[in-house]
């Protein structure tokens, strides 16, 4: 699938691991940047993904902060965005499976990029279960 990726400059180390992964996954990435290690404002980024995901042109986003708190904040103020703020396995799969979250966020900070790629390999890879879970989701 296509995935847009964002960042900032906490992120910017994580996001290139997390490049590569993906495309080694067999997905399109679409990478919104940050591309340097500039102090930026993480809001800019989240917007740019999620109009990614809002408009069609990619089916999922992921955005990664220092702790992942700002990104979800910003993301969940758009429509149609369901973003998940996972820093750990148990999280990243029910996020999909319940929630159909269609943005991941994760702090730079509080992951290795160890567990941040076994994350993304989960949350990518995890179907929603629809069901009761979509008449909740349709409940907001
Ligand atoms: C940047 O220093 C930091 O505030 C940002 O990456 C993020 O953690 C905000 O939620």
């Amino acid at each position: 699938m296509k995935i847009a990726i964002g960042c900032d400059h906490g992120g910017i180390s994580l996001k290139g691991e997390i490049v590569p992964l993906l495309q080694e996954l067999g997905h399109v990435v679409d990478d919104k940047g940050c591309f340097a290690t500039e102090s930026v404002d993480y809001p800019d980024f989240a917007k740019a993904v999620c109009a990614q995901v809002q408009n069609g042109s990619c089916e999922r986003g992921i955005l990664i902060c220092g702790t992942g708190v700002g990104m979800s904040m910003v993301a969940n103020r758009f429509e149609g965005i369901r973003a998940a703020l996972c820093n750990e396995l148990f999280t990243a799969r029910m996020s999909r499976e319940h929630n159909d979250a269609n943005v991941l966020c994760m702090g730079a900070r509080v992951v290795g990029p160890g567990l941040a790629v076994e994350i993304v390999r989960e949350w990518v890879s995890t179907e929603f279960a629809g069901g009761r879970h979509q008449r909740r989701i349709d409940m907001f």
